[in-house]
Formats: C-alpha cells, structure tokens, sequence
C-alpha cells in the first residue's frame, strides 16, 4: 500500500484499454481515493465505479479552464485535497507536416499541452494546502527521438512541450514540496494503438523492441506508482522511459 491516505486525480482516465485507467486501478489498488476526470463523462463514472464506492468520476475537458477548475473544486468537496495529479490525457493524429491543419493542431496541442498545464495549475492552490504534491506529466517517446509511430509532428511538439513545462514547474515548486515528474512511453496497447496496424507491421515494431514486446498499459502505470509514491520522494524533474529499450538516451 504505497498511497493510503492519499487523494489522486487521473485524467483521461475513462478508456477501458487505457493507461489513464489502468493507473487509476493501480493508484486504489494502494490505498488512493482516485477521482477520474475524462471528457467522457459517463465513461469517467463508470470506471470510477468500476473501482469502488470511495472513488468518483467527473466530466471534465481538460483544454477549458473554468472546467478543470469547477471539477478541481468538486474534487476537494467529495474526496479531500489531492496530493496527486496525472496529466494523461491525450490526443494524437498520424498526420504529416503538410497535412496538419490548424484545426488539428489546436487540438493536440490544446489537449496534450494546455490540458496538462491547466489541471497543474488548478491542483496547486490545493497541494499547497496540504504542502506536498507529485504530479506525472504524459510525454512519450515521439519527444525525444522527433517522431512516433502515431503521432504527427504536432503530437511530438506537445509532448516535448510537456517535457519543458514538466521541468521548469519541478524547479519553480520543488520548494514547496510539490514534485514534478513526466513519462515518456514507446508503443503501448491502448485504444490509442488499437486496430492501427496489421499483425507484419505489429511484427515489425516488435524487432526493434530490445525487450521483444509491445507495453501494456500496466507497464506505464507502474512507472507512475513510482513517480506518485514517497518511492520517488528526492526525485523532481525526471523523464522515465518507459519503452523495452525501444529507444535508449
Ligand atoms: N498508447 C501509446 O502508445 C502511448 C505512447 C506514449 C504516450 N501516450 C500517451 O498516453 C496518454 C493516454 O493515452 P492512451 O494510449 O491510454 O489513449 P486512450 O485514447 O485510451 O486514452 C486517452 C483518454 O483521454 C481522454 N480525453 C481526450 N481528450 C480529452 C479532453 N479534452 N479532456 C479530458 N479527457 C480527454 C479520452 O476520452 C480517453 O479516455 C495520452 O496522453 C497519450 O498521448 C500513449
């Protein structure tokens, strides 16, 4: 039980194959009262139902500030001050530079970038409070190695966005006991992945996976636990992949 006592809010976390989801489970597993934000409202309440009655789900689009910050509100009102905030939710889109309109780029950017600025903003008044906090940035491979395998080169921006936003809040509130820390997962299955490929070029992805296998959802939730948990108490300002060894800097 690494969380007991501890309020942790997921977004993105209502997709029944995703990481959000499969963190949310692991969070309650250790003893967290989890509170599920995703812009699918209905999904959010299942999956916090899914996990118990201490847990609760809420509608919220995290790229809408008077949103994020009326759901952080309610958070506090049923479940008490969070002292933990994963950023997960994302969007990405297979597009070339060419083919990205502007439209597509305000909602990657807006969804992966703004949305993890916006609920970082709106859970500090409250990790004040209580003097402690880790919150978890979603990067992803694509940032580093400038392009995935589904994401275009507005979805690497965001995410290398994130990384940068991730390290300058670690610096700025370190001192306040407010950790900041970011995931950069390679390929993992999850809706996201999900009937994109065929089984050769699945095949494919698998060689260059030094591991010999495409990530679980899971395997990213655990590397959260860490990064959530007094585990990583004198850690601030990390990037961990979570990749097979699929890239390795
Ligand atoms: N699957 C991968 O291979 C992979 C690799 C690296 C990083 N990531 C990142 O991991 C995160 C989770 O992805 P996943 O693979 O579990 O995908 P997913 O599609 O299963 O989950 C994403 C969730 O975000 C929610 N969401 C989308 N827009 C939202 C908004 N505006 N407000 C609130 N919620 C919103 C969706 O409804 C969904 O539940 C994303 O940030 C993604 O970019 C995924």
């Amino acid at each position: 039980m690494l969380l007991r006592g501890d309020v942790a809010v997921v977004t993105g976390g209502a997709s029944e194959h995703g990481i959000g989801r499969a963190t949310a489970a692991l969070f309650a597993e250790h003893g967290a009262h989890v509170a599920v934000l995703d812009i699918e409202g209905q999904g959010a309440q299942q999956a916090a139902e899914s996990l118990g009655s201490e847990h609760r789900g809420y509608r919220c689009d995290v790229t809408k500030e008077s949103e994020v910050e009326a759901v952080f509100s309610q958070v506090v009102k049923d479940l008490g001050l969070p002292s933990i905030l994963f950023n997960n939710a994302g969007v990405t889109q297979p597009r070339r530079t060419a083919e990205i309109t502007e439209a597509d780029y305000d909602r990657v950017l807006d969804t992966n970038l703004r949305g993890t600025f916006l609920c970082s903003k709106a859970v500090l008044p409250y990790m004040r409070r209580l003097g402690r906090g880790s919150i978890i940035c979603m990067s992803s491979v694509s940032a580093k190695r400038g392009g995935g395998i589904f994401g275009g080169p507005h979805y690497c921006a965001a995410k290398a966005g994130i990384l940068g936003l991730a390290r300058a809040m670690a610096r700025e509130l370190a001192p306040e006991g407010i950790r900041v820390n970011a995931l950069a997962p390679g390929l993992i299955h999850t809706d996201i992945t999900r009937g994109k490929m065929t089984a050769e070029q699945e095949a494919d992805i698998v060689k260059s996976i030094p591991i010999g296998r495409i990530g679980e959802p899971i395997d990213v939730a655990r590397a959260c636990l860490f990064f959530a948990s007094s585990l990583s108490e004198y850690i601030t300002g990390e990037v961990m992949d979570v990749n097979g060894g699929m890239h390795i800097d």
